[in-house]
This record gives C-alpha cells, sequence and structure tokens, in this order.
C-alpha cells in the first residue's frame, strides 16, 4: 500500500536505534519502491553536522546494516538525497526555527524520538512552541515508555499537553514482526481455531523470547531495567494480549486495543511462587552479567519466567507461562498453545499420542506449526504417531516471494499512513505498568536475588520446575 508524502525527522538520527534500524528500514521501503517522490527524511541530533556528513553517515549505516548482496547502489544513491540534517538542543533552543522552517506544510509531518525516555517531554514541549503539533502531525515514541506506573503516567500527561492520543504513536516492536500480525490472521480469519481458543479446550500456553545476547555495551540501561521490565512488561505482554484478547469488532486501532486492554486488567498478581528470576553466570569465553554491567552486586534479572493468568470467563483454568532471558541457548521466539487431550482415547495409552500443539514461531524460521495425531502409515496396526502441519512462510510463499520486512519499516510505515492499529495506547501501557509494578516491588521488599544461570542453557532450575510441578514441561529452547 502506497503511502502519502512526508517530512520525517528523526531525533537523535546519529544513535543506534536509527542508523541500525530506522534510516537502513525506510531504505528497504525506498528500495522497494514504496516511498513516494516527495518524501523527505531530516535527521535531527545534538551535534553539528552538514547534509553531506550525514548522507555520508547514513551510507555507512545502510552498509554496515545490509549484506551487499541485497544492496542497490543506485538505491542508495537516491535515498541519501531524500536526506538532510539539522542540529537541535532537546532541552535548548538552538536549531528549532531552522527545523521548523523545513518542515513542508501540506505533507504528513512525523517525528520520531529516538532518543532516551529523559527527552521525550523536553522534544514534545519544544515541537509545540515552534508550531510543530498540528492535528496532522504524529510523534514516535521509543521505549522505554516509563520504568513503572507512576513515570509512564507522568509521560503520557505530558505528551497529552502537546498532543493528542490520536497524534501519539507508542513502538512496540514486537508488533510489527511478521508473524505477529499472522496471528491475529490466523485466529480471526479461519473457523477453525476460534472455536477452541478457550479453557475448555487448551490446557496451557508457553510465550518463549530467548536470547543468545548478553547486555554488553547496553548494561548502564539494562541494569536498571531488567528482564522484567525490559521485555515482559512490553513485548511479552503484547503476546499474551493478542493470544488471549476476544475478537475486536473491527481490525481498527481502538477496536483492536480495547480488546488488548481488557486482556491486561484481567491479568492476576502473580504469586511469588509462580515468579523465577535468573542471572547468567560467565562461561563459554563470556563473563557474567556482572562482568557486563560492571556492577558485582546487582540483582537485576536477566532472566524472568512467571505463570499468569488471565481472569476471564474465556481462559480461567488455563496458565499462561512466560519466559524471556539472554544468553539462552537459541534466539528463539515462540507461542506454542497446547490443546488438552481428547475426553477419552479409543486406542487405549500410546506412545506418540500426544495433545495437539499449534506453535506460531516469530523468529527465526517465521511460521505455523500445528501438531497432529495421525496413524503412523504401514502395516504395523493401529499405531499413533504425531506429525507437523507445517506452514513455513519462506517455504509456503517460494523464492519469488517478497521479504518478509522488518518489523521497524512496517511500523514507520503505518506512522505515516496514520494507521494506529500497531500501537499502544496509553491506558494499554498504564495498565501494563500496573501489573508489573507490584510483581517487582514484591521482590524488592523481599530482597530477592536472581538465580545464577549457566549461559546457553534455558535458564536456571526453577524455571524448569515451574511447569514439572504442574505436570508439565517447557519446550525446548531451539
Ligand atoms: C528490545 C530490548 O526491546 O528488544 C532488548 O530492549 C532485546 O533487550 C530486544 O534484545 C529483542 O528484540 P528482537 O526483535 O531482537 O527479538
Amino acid at each position: 500500500i502506497p503511502v502519502d508524502p512526508f517530512d520525517l525527522v528523526i531525533f537523535g538520527a546519529t544513535g543506534d536505534l536509527s542508523t541500525g534500524k530506522i534510516l537502513p528500514g525506510l531504505y528497504r521501503r525506498d528500495a522497494d519502491g514504496q516511498l513516494p517522490e516527495a518524501a523527505r527524511i531530516v535527521g535531527a541530533a545534538r551535534s553539528p553536522m552538514g547534509d553531506e556528513d550525514f548522507r555520508t553517515l547514513v551510507r555507512a549505516a545502510i552498509h554496515a546494516a545490509i549484506p551487499e548482496k541485497k544492496r542497490d547502489r543506485e538505491a542508495i544513491e537516491r535515498f541519501l538525497t531524500r536526506l538532510s540534517y539539522v542540529a537541535v538542543d532537546a532541552t535548548g533552543e538552538d536549531g528549532w526555527p531552522e527545523l521548523a522552517a523545513k518542515m513542508r506544510p501540506d505533507v504528513v509531518q512525523a517525528y520520531y524520538f529516538s532518543v532516551g525516555p529523559g527527552l521525550f517531554g523536553a522534544l514534545a514541549e519544544r515541537l509545540h512552541a515552534h508550531g510543530m503539533n498540528a492535528e496532522t502531525c504524529r510523534i514516535v515514541v521509543e521505549k522505554p515508555f516509563g520504568h513503572d506506573l507512576a513515570s509512564a503516567r507522568a509521560l503520557n500527561a505530558t505528551l497529552a499537553e502537546h498532543f493528542d492520543e490520536h497524534q501519539i504513536y507508542r513502538i512496540d516492536h514486537y508488533l510489527g514482526k511478521e508473524t505477529v500480525q499472522n496471528l491475529m490472521a490466523v485466529r480471526f480469519a479461519n473457523m477453525l481455531f476460534e472455536p477452541l481458543w478457550k479453557a475448555q479446550y487448551v490446557d496451557h500456553i508457553q510465550i518463549t523470547v530467548a536470547e543468545t545476547v548478553g547486555v554488553a555495551g547496553r548494561g548502564g540501561y539494562y541494569d536498571k531495567s531488567g528482564a522484567m521490565r525490559d521485555m515482559v512488561q512490553n513485548h511479552m505482554m503484547q503476546l499474551l494480549c493478542l493470544i488471549a484478547m476476544e475478537p475486536p469488532y473491527a481490525f481498527e486501532p481502538d477496536a483492536v486495543r480495547d480488546e488488548k486492554l481488557k486482556v491486561i486488567r484481567a491479568l492476576d498478581p502473580v504469586r511469588p511462587a509462580d515468579l523465577v528470576r535468573g542471572q547468567y553466570r560467565a562461561g563459554g569465553g563470556m563473563g557474567s552479567y556482572h562482568d557486563d554491567v560492571e556492577a558485582p552486586d546487582s540483582r537485576t534479572e536477566s532472566f524472568v519466567a512467571l505463570k499468569a493468568h488471565v481472569s476471564n470467563w474465556r481462559w480461567k483454568g488455563t496458565p499462561f507461562y512466560l519466559r524471556t532471558g539472554k544468553r539462552l541457548r537459541a534466539r528463539t521466539s515462540e507461542i506454542a498453545v497446547t490443546f488438552k487431550d481428547p475426553p477419552h482415547s479409543i486406542f487405549g495409552d500410546q506412545e506418540g499420542h500426544r495433545a495437539n500443539l499449534l506453535v506460531i514461531r516469530l523468529q527465526p524460521n517465521e511460521g505455523i506449526k500445528l501438531k497432529v495425531t495421525i496413524k503412523e502409515p504401514g502395516p504395523g496396526g493401529m499405531r499413533l504417531i504425531e506429525v507437523p502441519l507445517d506452514m513455513s512462510f519462506a517455504e509456503a510463499l517460494g523464492p519469488g516471494a517478497q521479504e518478509i520486512p522488518d518489523a521497524y519499516e512496517r511500523l514507520i510505515m503505518d506512522v505515516i499512513r496514520g494507521n494506529q492499529t500497531l500501537f499502544m495506547r496509553g491506558d494499554e501501557v498504564e495498565a501494563a505498568w500496573a501489573w508489573t509494578d507490584p510483581i517487582i516491588a514484591a521482590w524488592e521488599a523481599r530482597g530477592d536475588r536472581p538465580q545464577p544461570y549457566d549461559p546457553g542453557g534455558s535458564g536456571p532450575e526453577d524455571a524448569l520446575m515451574l511447569l514439572h510441578r504442574d505436570g508439565r514441561r517447557w519446550r525446548e529452547i531451539r
């Protein structure tokens, strides 16, 4: 779907997110022919720099982010002509009149806050003060959106002084992932799953976001957050919402967000016994968490596993097990829905006869797999085996298929289109913090230390026990 002409200002244009994701993503959209002729991108940051220097920096960023065989020299040069640069001081007056003068009134104006959360308020205020907050302007706000409920509320209130909710795009890049959207298609465009999508037929749900990386390089931020704030409050919560929500009346922003909000509000508080926190040790030639954050006493968790309950008619009784961590065995994100056993087995107790399982894989190898039980082919009698009905997107769509766009590319295009469906509304973010805060407060009050775990594994022993004690097992991280 084409987008309207736009002026996109990226604050923090020289930072990691901008050079690593946003600008290469915009280049890819351009190379695909999605950016209109009149699209312009303005880099804004504190350091003084000319347009040409900025273009040189972005050219290098594209080279670093995109493998050579996927780069198109002509397309890169064309993309660079769209770029210019203004040095602005987020907390002072420098550069603002120049920036304001650059904005064209007759195109979509979007401002991407790719800066630390400490500057969100100041940027919103300056944009307002310089008349850059007209009805049609949009701001894009990165995470972390607050550190707790109080700070998220304060931030929402500050942004609301300068912009309306329909102008605020709070990014959770997990919502831009292809499979996450496919999850909604699978649920709401098929008759097959929805009737079974409830506690009566679903035994339990596992959501895993495992990473192999540690926190080296971002220790300063991460040590103040930990896995609960960094991943659970936002990305994992969004995945849970999409799995658990009622069918929205339409695939429209408020229809979808209203349903997600109801899920968050229906979440029970998590009991301390249903939560495990971990912290990686040194191993495999790599340092420990403590080494990475340079704080030998840190009690911040790099791993969380928990059991959550959504207390509503649909889900009462079906546990949602969530787990996420750094330095684990593999980089894997998936949601696994395990259905209940048939009420009676006419084939007796047979090995190989397992409950149906629907695995929605976010990364790598995006796809959806449904495990069903069939008769083992051959003359060996009525022996049952489990086989996967596999829909790997890469295979299903064939080699000629378009490459799956990165989450950021899709989300930025949605900003320009003015579609907030895949962005978090202010009340949603606050509700997520309202659920997270007491969990964190409880372990802080107890002074809990996270349990150490070996790198390259699946987290602390107790995380395994969380399921064992319910007679269940985590899926392997691979
Ligand atoms: C970010 C977190 O939001 O998401 C990081 O701050 C994490 O700690 C990252 O590594 C994971 O995103 P992805 O897309 O690589 O799964």
